[in-house]
């Protein structure tokens, strides 16, 4: 596989099976990320991959927060304010995934907050005096995860709604002392058998938004 059909093959799925990730190919696709660049190598990524039980108990306490209505609280906040170029995409994202998935779009909230039914979360951490630079690089390590998975034939999907509850997190998981949780990303072999899995985001013209300079 190239780099080029690895960039082209992954996009987010939003269902898996409950097939556990073997435990080799976790290894080989972090071991692989590991050589994501960072400012000055300074490496600020802290890895807690979530699976079997301990995985099961953290959904089980997501569930009750969305039941008891806990608004979410991811410790990277989300943006008050988007460019209107960007909120214009946004707006894209619901119809194109009503017209690839049809009625399975309708399970775009439950699936997000049962994890996508994965059986398996990396959550990347870092250190929570950190700041941008080092956010940059948790991104690139986090597209490093996903573009290994597509070779070891796994779907991923990086989503805020895998952080909601950090209180859950740090009360399930040995989440590093002193760091901030950034992202998860959910992996695990695809469920095709669910159609919003046929979701294809699009993406705009390279000639709308780069400039070539000489
Ligand atoms: C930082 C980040 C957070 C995201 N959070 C969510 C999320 O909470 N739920 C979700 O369904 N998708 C989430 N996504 C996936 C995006 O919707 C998706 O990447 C985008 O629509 C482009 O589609 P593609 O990944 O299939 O190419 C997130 C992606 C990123 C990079």
């Amino acid at each position: 596989m190239t780099v080029k059909e690895a960039l082209l093959a992954r996009r987010s799925m939003r269902a898996f099976k409950s097939q556990p990730v073997e435990r080799d190919k976790l290894r080989a696709i972090l071991e692989a990320a590991l050589r994501t660049p960072s400012w000055a190598n300074s490496q600020p990524w802290q890895i807690v991959v979530a699976e079997g039980q301990a995985l099961e108990r953290v959904r089980a306490g997501y569930a009750k927060c969305y039941a008891d209505g806990v608004p979410a609280s991811p410790e990277v906040p989300r943006p008050d304010k988007w460019p209107e170029a960007c909120k214009e995409r946004q707006r894209g994202l619901r119809p194109k995934m009503v017209q690839d998935c049809g009625d399975a779009a309708d399970q775009f909230g439950a699936l997000n907050q049962r994890m996508f039914d994965a059986p398996c979360v990396i959550f990347l951490c870092m250190d929570e005096m950190l700041g941008h630079w080092s956010l940059y690089d948790i991104g690139a390590f986090s597209q490093s995860v996903m573009l290994a998975a597509v070779e070891q034939g796994l779907g991923t999907i990086p989503a805020i709604t895998l952080v909601s509850y950090p209180e859950v997190l740090r009360r399930e998981l040995p989440i590093p002392a002193g760091a901030k949780i950034v992202i998860g990303i959910a992996i695990g072999y695809v469920d095709e058998g669910n159609a919003i899995n046929n979701f294809r985001s699009e993406r705009t013209p390279l000639d709308e938004i780069a400039v070539f300079c000489s």
